[in-house]
C-alpha cells in the first residue's frame, strides 16, 4: 500500500486514529464528547460552539478520514447525506449534472431525478465515449467506481481529464473501494464521497458518510451546507467510527485475501458465470483496476443458474449471511434479484467477504455450492 500523511502507511494512520497528544497521565485514546452546548466567552474571544455546527468528536474523525483520503474531509450522518450535500450544495438551477447509467448508486440517481424537476439539467450517459460532448458547459460529473452491485469500473483519470478540460468538477463515489482501496483525489477527482456504513465502519453497526477534497472552497461549501441542514453525525457515532478505523487496514487486507481465495475457487466451478472482482487478473477490467485501485477489495459478484439455485446456495452456507449492505466483519451476500428496481441477470449474487479465516470461508462456499448443485 502507498505511503500517506507524513510518510506513514494507512495501517499506521488507522491504528493511531484519534490518539490524543501524549501528556503525563493523559488518556491513550479519545472518548466521545457528548456536550452539545459550550461555555460562551463573554469577552467574545473564543468562537461560540454548538453541537450541530461542529464538535470535537467529528473533528477527530475528519482528521483521520482526510489523512486516509489524502485531502481534508467533512463527515455527514450517512453516505446519502454526503452525496446529497455534494449535489445540493454545488448545483444551481440551469447547471448540468452528468452521470453514468451503470456507475451511479440507485439512490443517487433518485436524487438526480428530483433535481431534474427543480431546473437542473441531468444527463445520464451510457458510455464513456459520450462524455466529451456531454461535459461541455456542465458543472459536475458524478461517478461510482467500482459500481455497486455489478463492480464495473470507470476510468477515473480519464473522466477527470475530460471534465477538467471542460471546466466541470468530478465527484467519485468511493464507497465500494473505501479510502484504502482507491484514492480518487490522487486520480484527479475534486471530491471523494464515501458511505462509511460499509468498509470504513466495518461492523454493520453505524450509519455514516464523508466527503474529502483538496479544494478549500468546496470544503467550505460542504461545511456550510452541513451546518445549515443539520447533517453532522453524533459524537457517539464519530467515536465508534474512529474506534472501528483502528482495525480498518487489517480488516481490508483480510477481506481482500478472502475475496482472492474465493475467486480462485469460483473460477474452477462450471455453475459460476460472469465472475467479477477487480483484484483478479482474469477480470475483464483488471488492467484499469491495476492502474487506479490499490486493492481489489472484499466485494465480488457472479451468477449462478437462476434464483432458486442461488437460494439453495445461500441456505446451504453456514458462514455467508444473506443481508444487504457490505464491508462488515461477517461475510454477507445480496441476492440482487430481490431488488426489482435493478434490472440484473437472474441468479446474480454479490458477496461481501468478511474477516473469517480464509480456509473456513473457502470450505464453506465449496460445500454450499456442492449442496446447491445436488438438491
Ligand atoms: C456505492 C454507494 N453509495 C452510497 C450509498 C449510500 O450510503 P448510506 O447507506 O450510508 O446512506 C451506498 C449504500 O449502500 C452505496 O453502496
Amino acid at each position: 500500500m502507498n505511503r500517506m500523511k507524513d510518510g506513514l502507511g494507512p495501517g499506521t494512520i488507522a491504528a493511531r486514529a484519534g490518539a490524543p497528544p501524549a501528556e503525563p497521565a493523559g488518556p491513550l485514546v479519545v472518548s466521545p464528547e457528548f456536550a452539545t452546548a459550550y461555555h460562551q466567552d463573554l469577552d467574545d474571544v473564543a468562537p461560540v460552539r454548538y453541537g450541530r455546527w461542529g464538535h470535537r468528536s467529528a473533528d477527530h474523525l475528519e482528521e483521520v478520514l482526510g489523512a486516509l483520503d489524502r485531502g481534508r474531509s467533512v463527515v455527514f450522518n450517512s453516505g446519502m447525506a454526503a452525496v446529497s450535500a455534494v449535489l445540493l450544495a454545488l448545483l444551481r438551477p440551469s447547471d448540468r449534472l452528468v452521470l453514468f447509467e451503470g456507475g451511479t448508486y440507485y439512490e443517487t440517481r433518485q436524487i438526480a431525478d428530483q433535481l431534474a424537476g427543480r431546473g437542473i439539467e441531468v444527463q445520464v450517459l451510457k458510455a464513456m465515449a459520450e462524455l466529451p460532448a456531454a461535459v461541455v458547459g456542465a458543472r459536475l460529473v458524478v461517478v461510482e467506481s467500482p459500481s455497486n452491485p455489478l463492480l464495473d469500473l470507470y476510468d477515473l483519470r480519464e473522466i477527470a481529464r475530460i471534465a477538467h478540460a471542460a471546466g466541470a468538477l468530478v465527484a467519485v463515489d468511493n464507497s465500494v473501494a473505501s479510502p484504502l482501496g482507491q484514492c480518487p483525489l490522487d486520480l484527479g477527482a475534486d471530491l471523494a464521497m464515501c458511505s462509511d456504513a460499509k468498509v470504513v465502519g466495518g461492523h454493520h453497526d453505524l450509519v455514516l458518510g464523508h466527503v474529502s477534497s483538496r479544494d478549500a472552497e468546496l470544503l467550505t461549501a460542504l461545511q456550510d451546507w452541513r451546518y445549515l441542514h443539520g447533517g453532522i453525525p453524533s459524537a457517539f457515532t464519530c467515536w465508534l467510527a474512529l474506534r472501528s478505523i483502528g482495525t480498518l487496514e487489517l480488516r481490508v487486507q483480510r477481506q481482500n485475501a478472502n475475496a482472492g481465495a474465493l475467486v480462485k475457487l469460483l473460477a474452477t466451478r462450471p455453475e459460476v458465470t460472469g465472475l467479477r472482482w477487480p483484484g483478479s487478473p482474469a477480470d475483464p477490467q483488471y488492467p484499469l483496476a491495476a492502474r487506479q485501485m490499490m486493492l481489489g477489495g472484499g466485494l465480488l459478484a457472479f451468477r449462478l443458474p437462476g434464483r432458486p439455485y442461488l437460494h439453495r446456495f445461500l441456505r446451504a452456507s453456514r458462514l455467508i449471511v444473506p443481508a444487504t449492505s457490505y464491508g462488515g466483519l461477517q461475510s454477507t451476500a445480496n441476492d440482487i434479484g430481490a431488488w426489482p428496481h435493478l434490472a440484473v441477470p437472474a441468479g446474480l449474487v454479490r458477496i461481501s467477504c468478511g474477516c473469517e479465516d480464509t480456509a473456513d470461508l473457502v470450505d464453506d462456499v465449496r460445500d454450499a455450492l456442492d449442496k446447491a448443485a445436488v438438491s
